[in-house]
């Protein structure tokens, strides 16, 4: 049995109710981009709400933490991990939740008890040394040289934040070969720490003061990752059970041994995993320029950069096979990986291909930019132009020794977003980097106009821009006469039609020509790429395009047309405007 699974039986015979993680990206809580902890959705039940499965919770939580996400690479930083918690909501106390703990690790685990150390809480102005924790250790049969008290790391999460908090017991493993020592040094990193218990008494308010909860919480941690690689005997967190198929796809595609390239493979790894979690969540997270969708590019085009270095060829299926291997690992504890394969396999594959094709002239342009320090302007190119997070132009300079002026690169995306934000270029770019639900939306309405609009004035309509704000569209097309009004209720209503028809909209990648060739519909055939992605809605439209559009024209909302009126030459334009309140009719 895994560890997962071994830690939920333990605790459910201990009469904990075991809870579903909660998604990756949290529901009710815009503070945070990821759940970073176990206890992070169970705070309002930490507080004082009553939980619907009582006051002994268990389970394994999907967390994300972006912090040191450059970090990975090294044998334990990971961008993903599963944290395994139980939690008395003002239930049990340090008792039992110490006596679960040494039995856990002793009974369930088998760890001799002579390679376990523990930490507890010296004391403070808030709350007095925990010597009930120190004496329950004792009683267990942990050696008194094997404990240290702290003030500041024995205090969760720590003096300074806001929020639950209190001090709290950390369990040590002796992580060696070596002679396990007599005395307990929390600076010697043989010492790994392994779980933490967290008597969550106080919290911590805005204005410094510490507030008294109704009652009295334990909220544990376990990482999952680090556990298993110990309980295997391994030194190195990628050598573990958990990784060893993931590692050894990367070997196959790759052709080369994970010895001797352990960064890049675990970073492939490591990123995929991450961003296959953030994209099968229910919160329908893509590549942006912002918030999570902006983590989720940087850790795929990361992944990318790596996996050139390792002379994968990127246009090969590569990242669908690694992702592959992740789901069907993972898919039996998470139904949402289950259910949204094919929406994560696109994700990975949309993304890399707006990469792939300007990764490489990103590289050539940033080996002749390189020569010395990267100023302001230039990281912006290097963004604007190929694509190139500042994160990762800032990785290349480390390599290089060079520095990056990181302020002047932001003082120019400032400039850009407030230039892009008032000029109103009028045209169509394909590709709504960062675009809302409601201009998704838009996005999918247009298509369906510039099909209407075929239907009724004849195929001779062509699209000659369109440009789309939260608040409307706006959609320019060929056309010799104005619009009579039975020509434009004709054309409004055969959209609503496509709406109420509930069409899918479903996305395939093809070669541009064939693209053309099947009859997709393109603006400027000159402006795509090779290889291009073709959104098509039920039989009615077919466009090459970068998205992203609804999946469902339901979705869409009822459609209204404001505005029919003269462009230029040859050329008419219509305002039209999508009603919320009719979504659905
Ligand atoms: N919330 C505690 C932690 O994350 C258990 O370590």
């Amino acid at each position: 049995m895994n560890l997962k699974d071994l830690y939920i039986n333990f605790f459910v015979s201990k009469g904990h109710k075991q809870i579903p993680s909660a998604p990756v990206v949290p529901e009710n809580d815009n503070t945070v981009l990821f759940n970073t902890a176990g206890m992070q959705p169970l705070v309002p039940y930490l507080m004082g709400k009553k939980h619907p499965y009582g006051k002994r919770l268990c389970d394994y939580q999907k967390c994300v933490r972006t912090n040191d996400l450059d970090e990975v690479g090294d044998s334990y930083h990971h961008t993903f991990f599963e944290m395994l918690g139980n939690w008395s909501l003002g239930d049990y106390f340090k008792k039992e939740a110490i006596n679960w703990s040494f039995e856990f690790l002793t009974k369930v685990l088998n760890i001799p008890v002579e390679r376990l150390a523990v930490t507890y809480f010296a004391g403070n102005e808030i709350a007095p040394l925990d010597t009930e924790t120190r004496d329950l250790w004792l009683s267990l049969g942990i050696n008194e040289k094997h404990m240290v008290s702290t003030k500041e790391d024995n205090w969760w999460p720590n003096l300074e934040l806001p929020g639950l908090c209190g001090p709290d017991t950390e369990m040590f493993y002796w992580r060696s070969d070596d002679p396990i020592p007599e005395v307990f040094d929390t600076n010697d990193s043989r010492w790994v720490e392994i779980w933490n218990d967290v008597f969550m008494q106080y919290n911590h308010k805005e204005d410094g003061s510490m507030e008294t909860l109704k009652h009295k919480n334990v909220d544990t941690g376990m990482g999952v990752e680090r556990v298993t690689a110990i309980l295997e005997g391994k030194n190195d967190n990628y050598e573990s059970s958990i990784w060893s198929d993931i590692i050894k796809e990367i070997e196959s595609i790759s052709g080369k041994n994970y010895y001797g390239n352990e960064k890049s493979m675990r970073i492939i790894a490591d990123h995929i995993r991450t961003a296959v979690f953030i994209s099968a969540d229910p919160a329908g997270i893509k590549p942006s320029n912002v918030g999570q969708g902006y983590i989720l590019r940087r850790l795929i085009r990361r992944a990318i950069r790596y996996a050139k270095k390792l002379d994968i060829d990127i246009n090969s299926n590569w990242e669908e096979r690694i992702a592959i291997k992740i789901m069907d690992q993972y898919e039996t504890y998470y139904s949402e990986i289950k259910e949204n394969r094919d929406t994560v396999l696109e994700v990975l594959r949309l993304e890399k291909n707006k990469f792939a094709h300007t990764l490489e002239k990103g590289l050539r342009e940033f080996n002749k930019v390189s020569d010395s320090d990267i100023d302001g302007i230039t990281a912006f190119h290097l963004y604007d132009t190929y694509g190139f997070p500042i994160e990762l132009t800032e990785e290349l300079a480390k390599e290089k020794n060079i520095k990056v002026d990181r302020q002047g690169y932001e003082e120019y995306f400032k400039k850009h977003q407030e230039l892009s934000r008032t000029t109103s270029a009028g045209q169509f770019k394909g590709g709504l980097g960062g675009s809302g639900e409601i201009e998704t939306r838009y996005h999918t309405a247009t298509h369906l106009l510039n099909a209407a609009l075929k239907k009724v004035l004849g195929e001779d309509s062509k699209q000659r821009g369109s440009n789309i704000t939260s608040e409307r569209m706006r959609f320019d097309f060929t056309c010799d006469h104005k619009l009579t009004p039975e020509e434009l209720k004709d054309t409004e209503d055969l959209v609503n039609k496509w709406i109420k028809d509930d069409l899918p909209v479903t996305v395939k990648e093809m070669q541009k020509e064939d693209a053309i060739k099947s009859g997709a519909e393109c603006e400027f055939a000159d402006r795509y790429p090779d290889v291009v992605t073709v959104y098509s809605i039920g039989d009615v439209s077919k466009e090459i395009c970068r998205g992203p559009h609804v999946k469902h024209t339901g979705e869409i909302g009822h459609f209204h047309i404001t505005k029919e009126e003269s462009s230029s030459a040859g050329i008419r334009r219509i305002k039209a405007v999508i009603d919320d309140n009719k979504k659905g009719e």
